[in-house]
């Protein structure tokens, strides 16, 4: 059995390290090295150049070493194997803190904070609503955005959910497909997205649809957090309702250009905070160990966890 590890963007070598140590007798080859095309049964792959694997005519499953795919999609040589995805309660926790923080930051005005304190103003108006008084909305309602919304019910915020198709939630009130988006929208003060970038999703977060955001609420403007995909979004479009006031403030993680380019005024416009993709970071050590074990599964007959549908791209 012979894995491919095939990466650009992350560091290559840790990753083989770990496939080697949970994977003893079998081999590992990196890209770019020699290998024989016809000896590879399984790719594990980040962001893997275009057509590297379209000449594997023995391979047996491709694994995403992270949670979304659209990396693979992207690729006109993709090979017809299934693709296995990342599903990791570590990952989802650290997506979690991520969307938890933000919303706590726009709830509890930390950047407003930051700057009075570098200012030396001691300004205390008592404006401190609870988070009972916000309601936030995330789209894309499956594994990363099913454990935030159970977290900030947890914390007392008013959780919604969309999702492409209906999905019942304890923890939110749920909404579902382009017929119950608008409605969605109207009652959302913070907007999570959490959705996966495919045709149907990619370039969707655009100046029309922050116009639908909630207007009433606590700020008197909506607040967004993308730690989906920056091919989700319009970045002119956000930095325009962000000017006009129809957005108070941005969290983003992904960019429509990563890394995001210096000359991005998104970088110092005092509203929004930046982060370099790293709301979760798939990590080697659970997620090579996952990997392992779905090969030694499949190996042994039974069917693989986490499949990616080719025809939805997610
Ligand atoms: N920034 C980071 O560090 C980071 C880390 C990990 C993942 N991510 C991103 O997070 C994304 C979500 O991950 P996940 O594991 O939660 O994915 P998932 O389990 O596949 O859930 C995707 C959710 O999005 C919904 N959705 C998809 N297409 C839609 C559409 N056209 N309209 C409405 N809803 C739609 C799905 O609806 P249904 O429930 O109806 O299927 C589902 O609720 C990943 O694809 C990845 O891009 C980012």
């Amino acid at each position: 059995m012979s894995l491919l590890v095939a990466i650009t963007g992350w560091e290559p070598e840790p990753w083989a390290e770990r496939f080697r140590r949970v994977m003893p007798g079998r081999n590992v080859h990196l890209l770019g090295e020699s290998y024989d095309p016809a000896a590879i049964d399984y790719v594990a792959s980040w962001k893997h150049p275009p057509r590297a694997l379209a000449n594997l005519p023995n391979l047996k499953v491709l694994f995403s070493l992270g949670a979304g795919v659209d990396h693979l999609f992207s690729d006109p040589g993709l090979p017809s194997a299934p693709i296995v995805r990342v599903v990791d309660s570590d990952l989802t926790a650290r997506m979690s803190e991520y969307v938890v923080l933000h919303c706590l930051v726009c709830l509890r005005q930390q950047r407003r904070y930051d700057q009075q304190q570098r200012r030396r103003e001691w300004i205390d108006d008592r404006l401190q609503p609870a988070a009972a008084d916000m309601r936030v909305g995330i789209m894309g309602m499956g594994e990363l955005g099913q454990d935030a919304a159970q977290k900030l019910a947890m914390l007392g915020f008013q959780v919604a959910g969309w999702s492409r198709t209906p999905r019942r939630s304890v923890h939110a009130e749920m909404y579902a497909g382009a017929d119950e988006l608008e409605s969605f929208l109207r009652r959302s003060d913070i907007l999570v997205v959490l959705l996966p970038l495919t045709p149907e999703t990619r370039g969707m977060i655009d100046a029309d649809l922050l116009r639908k955001l909630a207007r009433d609420g606590a700020f008197g403007a909506p607040y967004l957090i993308n730690a989906g995909r920056g091919g989700l979004q319009i970045e002119r479009d956000i930095l325009t309702c962000l000017d006009e006031g129809s957005l108070l403030g941005a969290t983003l993680d992904v960019f429509e250009q990563e890394p995001l380019p210096g000359a991005s005024p998104l970088w110092s416009h005092p509203a929004v905070t930046v982060t370099p993709h790293n709301a979760a970071m798939s990590s080697p050590e659970t997620i090579g160990r996952q990997v392992a074990e779905q090969i030694a599964a499949f190996e042994n007959g039974e069917p693989l966890k986490n499949i990616v549908d080719s025809a939805r791209k997610y």
